[in-house]
């Protein structure tokens, strides 16, 4: 949510800004701007919508300077208008401040500045922070900044320019992310290190109300009353971002087709000669067999989807009692949870800031933490007890695919090892299942190539449709529910999932002639009853689509179309029924003229609560 970039370098620092921005786009894009530090002072320029928009503007008005800020934004206060974009300017036009996160007191901020006489003019809650610089600045910037810090609450990273010190940059950060780094060239901050414009020499995690000062060539770090500290940096391979997209057309499906890579790297890590090797997890084997009682897998979006399936695994197969559940509502339940509870938190970006705030209280609770991460440097990864990191690269489409399959197979990786600690498999089984697992990577790249066509023309047919439903049992619920989510969020459908058992208690009221049901059928031991759903939705007049293996393609021969995925052991069937969903979603959306790579009104990285 919200992605800010900011340099101080030897040459012009707008082009910098830019690139970095593009990288950024992904946070959100209702409106982008940059300020930079040029001849004449302080100038900014800043327009609504992507990126491209703000470069428009900036071949009208040129910026140049050797310092300068830029942010991209998701709107949380105020219209994705210009007048809200940011940097925001402090009344007295001496700084210049951009912004992720929340300020939960604005309004209380505001009504206090009001009879001063301020005058605000963006509904951004940003601007109170630059009229609080003013308020408390007496020469001294980071003495203001900490002020400003002891003022707001909320979350936030802030990025500051100064005119009284045009050499210099500051940040300051409080439950979102920034780094600040130190390169050949120059010295930066940014939301994601992946947009920094160099590989850096040193980098650094901005926290707990922390402010940093850059010039050229040094950072100074300071607590929040302002005092100078010493931080150490951190042990990290930075994933530089990437624009490009190897050839295809969009973003999304080139990460479909980076799946079985992705698969592959991050197995490469938890397959050793020996079998599964959870060594670097911080689980050890005794926690596992004598102390574990219970699995909670907690995160938000795509990635509590592989919940979803993960409890299925430990659950069904490892016999360890497991619930998936959504970060914005378990942090809030009062969950009862204690130092036998395993909780595992899934991201992508890994600072999601409910799943965030869930690990906090887990760990609070006595539970062992272990979180599966796409970004090292994140802090999710950083307060985890124990971190996975998933080897998808970095993913820039909003709607994840990759990331997805990498986490799952991780959790593969899990429950079988489990299973086999726990009891529940012997030797034979887990041997049988790992091998099954390290040749996961091909099944999927066999299930993209075998089921992309027919996505494509079944797109043709599905896509002006009203409604569509997809419906499946046990690890077919929770491949559902990702079809579905993958179908809303881009092509903007109204589409729906169930479980495949449940649709006859209400829902199937919506289901009229023509209606598109999605059965996904792939588990042997229940898909007669399967079967017998998509015989109630067809009676009902649905054009149904079954996915499903090759053994049970005959039995779902009365689907309308029938798309039959390789073979693989069932414990492994969601990653390769999510193939041909994340296609159609794909092919679904481009015919609905969608933006694909970003959806309107979503971002990728939700640092808000
Ligand atoms: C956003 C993204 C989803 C993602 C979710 C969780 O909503 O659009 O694709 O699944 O956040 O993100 P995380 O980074 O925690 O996996």
């Amino acid at each position: 949510m919200c992605g800010i970039i900011g340099a101080i370098c030897e040459t012009n620092v707008t082009p910098l800004l830019i690139e970095g921005l593009k990288k950024l786009e992904y946070r959100g894009y209702d409106s982008a701007g940059v300020a930079v530090e040029t001849a004449e002072g302080l100038k900014r320029v800043r327009a609504e919508g992507k990126i491209a928009a703000l470069e428009e503007k900036l071949a009208e008005t040129p910026l140049a300077g050797f310092s300068g800020v830029g942010h991209t934004r998701w709107a949380t206060h105020g219209a994705p208008a210009e007048r809200n974009a940011h940097p925001h300017k402090s009344p007295c036009g001496r700084f210049l401040v951009v912004h992720n996160g929340i300020i939960e007191n604005a309004a209380e901020i505001k009504r206090s500045l009001l009879p001063a006489g301020s005058v605000f003019e963006s509904e951004t809650d940003t601007e109170t922070a630059a009229h609080l610089l003013t308020k408390f600045y007496d020469g001294d910037p980071v003495a203001a900044i900490a002020r400003t810090l002891s003022v707001m609450e909320g979350s936030f990273a802030l990025g500051v320019l100064c005119a009284d010190f045009p050499d210099t940059l500051f940040a300051a950060a409080f439950g979102s992310p920034l780094v600040a780094a130190l390169g050949k060239d120059g010295a930066y901050i940014a939301s994601d290190a992946g947009a920094l414009p160099e590989a850096p020499e040193e980098i650094y995690s901005l926290k707990d109300r922390e402010i940093v000062s850059l010039t050229r060539g040094s950072l100074r770090f300071y607590n929040e009353k302002g005092e100078a500290i010493e931080k150490t940096p951190a042990q990290v391979r930075v994933q530089a971002l990437s624009v490009d997209k190897g050839g295809y057309e969009h973003h999304m499906l080139h990460e479909i087709h980076q799946q079985p890579e992705a698969v592959r790297a991050t197995l490469a890590g938890l397959l050793g000669p020996e079998g599964i090797d959870l060594s670097g997890s911080g689980l050890t084997e005794d926690f596992i067999k004598n102390e574990l009682e219970r699995i909670v897998i907690v995160a938000c979006g795509s990635a509590y989807h592989t919940g979803l399936c993960a409890k299925r695994l430990f659950e069904g197969k490892a016999r360890i009692p497991c619930s998936a559940e959504i970060a914005s509502e378990f942090r809030y339940a009062d969950p009862v949870i204690d130092r036998h509870t395993l909780a595992i938190f899934v991201s992508q970006s890994g600072e999601t800031a409910d799943t965030l705030a869930a690990l906090r209280l887990c760990k609070e609770k006595g539970a062992k933490a272990l979180s599966i991460v796409n970004v090292a440097l994140s802090a999710i990864a950083a307060e985890s007890e124990g971190v996975i990191l998933t080897q998808a690269g970095r993913e820039i489409a909003v709607a994840t695919t990759k990331a997805y399959s990498a986490q799952l197979s991780v959790f593969y990786a899990l429950a079988i090892r489990f299973a086999a600690l726990r009891g529940a498999i012997g030797s034979a089984e887990e041997k049988a299942l790992t091998h099954a697992l390290a040749e996961l990577p091909e099944r999927i790249a066999e299930a993209i190539d075998s089921t992309k066509q027919t996505a494509e023309t079944l797109a043709g047919r599905l896509f002006e449709a009203k409604d569509m439903f997809f419906i499946g049992r046990q690890l077919d619920e929770a491949a559902a529910a990702e079809a579905s989510l993958k179908m809303k969020e881009i092509s903007y459908l109204n589409s729906q999932a169930y479980a495949a058992g449940e649709l006859k208690h209400g829902t199937i009221s919506l289901v009229e002639p023509g209606t598109p049901v999605i059965v996904l059928a792939t588990q042997d031991a229940i898909s007669a009853k399967t079967r017998a759903n998509l015989a109630e939705v067809k009676a009902r007049g649905a054009f149904t689509v079954a996915v499903t293996t090759r053994a049970l393609a005959p039995a779902f021969a009365e689907a309308d179309e029938v798309i039959v995925l390789p073979d693989v052991c069932q414990w492994f069937t969601c990653s390769l029924a999510v193939v041909p969903m994340q296609l159609l979603s794909y092919y679904t959306a481009k015919r609905r003229g969608c933006s694909i790579d970003q959806p309107k009104n979503l971002a990728k990285s939700v640092t808000v609560e």
